[in-house]
């Protein structure tokens, strides 16, 4: 490895910023990296410019489907072949580290940026994130896991505080960057422009330090986003290896001086140096890149990945897929595809499918027909609408103030199913988008989210039946935006945003509310069907081994998407009413059986409560096909870490009677200060609330302080034997 050692202070602070905007500095014996944009595709620019918005002069690269589509594949194996072309493209085009992925839960549909994210959910994040990650640091590239953490919004996101306790941090917005860390290891953690709880993360040491490196052992650089350092030596101090983009040296001169004046201890520049060193060292760039990546093989990947990612939202009367026929194409999208989002993301794509165009390659002989308006659809025998949000309603650097399509879409889906009623939509979308209109009109609906570069084939794929849709979907689909958990707490108000759902977010807000939704999270429909047949499940020391038996049922072949989701009867604590811990598919002829096996580990079967908490009880483990489409359920008893903390003389009276082993030790104690004379149990339900430190004024002094301390050893010592 490049020795910093024995660079000089003035070397090593060099080392902690950029030397442009998509670059690092050459010192000493550690190389110059290159770091750009991402998750996606390669946004190789190819002038040294510094308008990083500016996407006009980017090399040609692969526009893989943005992560809103890439998450509706469930399908880490196929998000890691996707990283690693990604990887192959970055490395041919000179870049050292790509910018992604991206794994911030979508807190609330509004959030302009939700197209770069995965999930609602920790669990699909984090199995997606992770994939990507191994698939682009498997050939060299570094990942850049980012925006860490708690960025739910684009509004004021450079300075905005996330206000979150620490459970709602750790099981929801920490949880995905947690597995990645520890499970893929990416080399290096993007810090994002928020602040947590008060604190910059570019300068949040319990976050970047203390949590990252010390609980989850990271071992790669921390990068800040790209003009997130208000104070440098505030950041070095808390564990920032490197800012971005360079600053002239003018913040190196501060570090210096900081270490000069004793306000900076110098081993935290070395460390960070030290850092930089290592990464130019993993990321093997300069060990012969390939000269050229194969454009036609990614474009069938992307096309492959597209595919898997449309979902059939809903197909009455099996009306896809489309039969022989005269099909009337309506609405500009199939034309002028909106296939992703805008903002540092966006991708030169080496080429672009049209619906339009690949609906006529594989239509054949049949009439095919296009018009950007309603009325062509009543000369055909059946329409394709294409619907969804116009670019300019989307990207990153704001959020949207509503869910809704334009009125004027609805305008023309409701023209379309009045002159022809064997219409199917086609959506395409960043965010989430309102549908209880669409689903009344259309008699079918594919939600192609965002698709990237191929995404015009893959739709005609799936039209026509060549690919049987599997694609699930990775966030509910609310019936109004009222609903929404974070509806009064978004974005932020003076500074501040308070995630005052908690962990109700997503699915876990509407089931434990039982809010009707348009379309829960994880929905998807096939062509064929499937029926859950058997279910198992095994324990072992990491956590259960789930076994799904699955049948096609229909007459196609198919591809489902098991998912496993746990809840709890009784707990200490509050729990969603199930939450996903696993997922898995298998592909089945028609009129065969098979079976998928599914881990589920440990940890996501926990709480946070100042550690990992597994609950000793009874656990229900359902294996669905959506949050709301439960087909098998059975129940494990787990035996957990959960001790119970000893009682102090701050228990309540009401924990005391939580417990089964307590509750008698103290009634009789009770029952013998009353004299017996008083109901006790009914008396202590009533004050409950009392800290046992208070009974004995309640008691009139005939409770001693002394009779406490003999309370309290009794109940410990039955609680522990
Ligand atoms: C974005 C990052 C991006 C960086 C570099 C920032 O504005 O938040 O996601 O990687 O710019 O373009």
């Amino acid at each position: 490895m490049a020795d910093t050692e024995d660079l000089d202070l003035v070397e090593q602070a060099a080392l902690g910023s950029g030397a442009t905007f998509w670059t690092t500095k050459a010192v000493g014996p550690v190389r110059s990296m290159v770091l750009t944009d991402g998750p996606h595709g390669v946004r190789k620019q190819i002038e040294s410019s510094t308008e990083h918005l500016v996407t006009g002069h980017s090399a040609a690269a692969t526009c893989f489907p943005p992560a809103v589509g890439l998450s509706q594949t469930w399908d880490p194996d196929l998000v890691e072949r996707v990283g690693t072309a990604l990887g192959r493209e970055s490395r041919v085009l000179g870049v050292d580290v790509l910018l992604g992925p991206g794994i911030n839960i979508k807190r609330d549909p509004r959030c302009g940026r939700n197209f770069e994210y995965f999930s609602e959910d920790p669990v699909l994040s984090g199995a997606l994130g992770a994939a990507w990650v191994r698939g682009v640091q498997g050939v060299g590239v570094a990942a850049s896991l980012k925006h860490f953490a708690a960025n739910n919004a684009e509004f004021d996101r450079m300075r905005a505080s996330s206000d979150v306790d620490e459970r709602t941090l750790r099981e929801i917005y920490l949880r995905a960057f947690e597995h990645v860390v520890r499970t893929a290891r990416p080399w290096s953690v993007m810090c994002s422009y928020n602040r947590i709880n008060g604190v910059y993360a570019a300068q949040n040491r319990w976050l970047l330090t203390d949590v990252l490196r010390g609980e989850w052992g990271f071992d790669g650089l921390v990068v800040s986003d790209w003009g997130a350092v208000a104070d440098r030596v505030a950041a070095v101090a808390a564990g920032l290896d490197l800012e971005m983009p360079g600053t002239g040296g003018v913040s190196d001169r501060d570090v210096v001086e900081a270490v000069e004046r004793g306000d900076l201890p110098r081993a935290a520049v070395a460390a960070a140096a030290g850092r930089v060193a290592r990464l130019a060292d993993r990321t093997r760039q300069s060990s012969g890149a390939p000269p050229s990546f194969d454009a036609d093989a990614h474009h069938l990947l992307a096309r492959e990945a597209a595919a898997r990612a449309i979902v059939l939202l809903k197909n009455d009367g099996d009306l896809l897929p489309l039969r022989p026929s005269r099909i009337a194409v309506i609405g500009r999208f199939a034309t002028q595809p909106r296939y992703q989002g805008g903002g540092s993301s966006h991708v030169n794509p080496t080429r672009l499918d049209t619906a339009l165009d690949e609906i006529r390659r594989l239509a054949g002989d049949h009439e095919v027909t296009y018009a950007d308006d309603a009325r062509l659809a009543a000369t055909a025998d059946t329409a394709v609408v294409f619907l969804g949000l116009p670019a300019e309603a989307e990207s990153e650097g704001f959020d949207r103030p509503h869910i809704g399509l334009p009125a004027e879409q609805i305008e023309l889906l409701r023209e379309a199913v009045s002159l022809q009623p064997r219409t199917v939509v086609v959506l395409s979308h960043g965010g989430v988008v309102r549908l209880d209109e669409v689903a009344a009109l259309a008699p079918a609906v594919l939600d192609g989210a965002l698709l990237g570069q191929a995404g015009g084939g893959a739709i005609a794929d799936v039209l026509f039946g060549d690919v049987n849709p599997s694609g699930r979907l990775a966030e509910t689909v609310p019936a109004r935006l009222q609903d929404v958990p974070a509806y009064l707490n978004f974005p932020s108000e003076r500074g501040h945003t308070i995630y005052g759902e908690r962990i109700f977010v997503g699915y876990r807000w509407y089931d434990a509310r039982d809010l009707a939704v348009t379309y829960p999270f994880g929905h998807g429909l096939s062509y064929t069907t499937f029926d859950y047949r058997g279910m198992e499940v095994a324990e072992h020391d990491d956590g259960l081994t789930v076994t799904v038996t699955v049948a096609n049922t229909g007459d196609r072949r198919g591809r489902e998407v098991v998912q496993i989701y746990a809840g709890m009867t009784a707990s200490r604590v509050d729990r969603p009413t199930r939450w996903l811990v696993g997922f898995g598919s298998l592909t089945l002829e028609p009129g065969t059986t098979g079976v998928v096996e599914i881990p589920v580990s440990r940890t996501d079967l926990a709480h946070w409560a100042d550690r990992w908490v597994v609950e000793s009880g009874e656990y229900m483990l359902w294996a669905a096909a959506s949050s709301r489409d439960l087909r098998l359920r059975t129940t494990v008893t787990l035996t957990g870490d959960d001790a119970p903390e000893p009682f102090t003389r701050e228990s309540t009276l009401g924990e005391v009677l939580a417990d089964p082993v307590a509750t008698p030790i103290l009634t009789a104690a009770m029952a013998e200060l009353s004299g017996g004379g008083t109901e006790p149990a009914g008396m202590l339900d009533l004050i409950g609330a009392l800290p046992l430190e208070r009974l004995a004024g309640f008691s009139g002094g005939r409770f001693t302080r002394d009779d406490l301390e003999a309370l309290l050893i009794r109940m410990n010592a039955h609680r522990d034997s």
